[in-house]
């Protein structure tokens, strides 16, 4: 268990009120649990900078009844096998499949190989979710 530090901050009124009234609405106990959240948030951006080992989530929704495209994704997704931990595919209804692709890795590699999903030809939605291996935060 870390050892617990306070530490005190002084910032203008207003800004203050705001902070209070997104806390409220993202349900955040109190004020140090968004602190702690919006400092690891920052601590998680500067390791995709820095080009350590990250970890995160590809979402890609795309149509089903193109066949080739199936074929394609999947074998982008061969070429950076080392860096896919697991996949899932749901048949959303009868015209749309979603497909989650968890990666850790580089982040320069995340990057490419999410970028090559999302501009393939027919992919209707594709995002990147950043996240973390957790090393390095508390
Ligand atoms: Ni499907």
């Amino acid at each position: 268990m870390s050892e617990i530090v306070r530490f005190g901050v002084s910032l203008e009124k207003e800004l203050l009120e705001k902070f209070d009234i997104l806390i409220k609405e993202k349900k955040y106990p109190n004020r140090s649990e968004a602190i702690r959240d919006l400092i690891r948030e920052n601590l998680v951006k500067r390791e995709w900078i820095e080009g350590k080992e990250v970890a995160g989530a590809i979402t890609l929704v795309f149509d089903h009844h193109k066949r080739e495209l199936v074929n394609i994704l999947t074998d982008i997704q061969h070429d950076f096998h080392t860096l896919i931990i697991s996949s899932q595919h749901i048949h959303l209804d009868h015209d749309n499949c979603l497909e989650i692709i968890v990666v850790r890795g580089k982040p320069t590699e995340v990057r490419e190989l999410a970028d090559k999903l999302r501009a393939t030809k027919g992919v209707k939605y594709g995002s990147l979710s950043i996240a973390t291996t957790g090393k390095e935060l508390v």
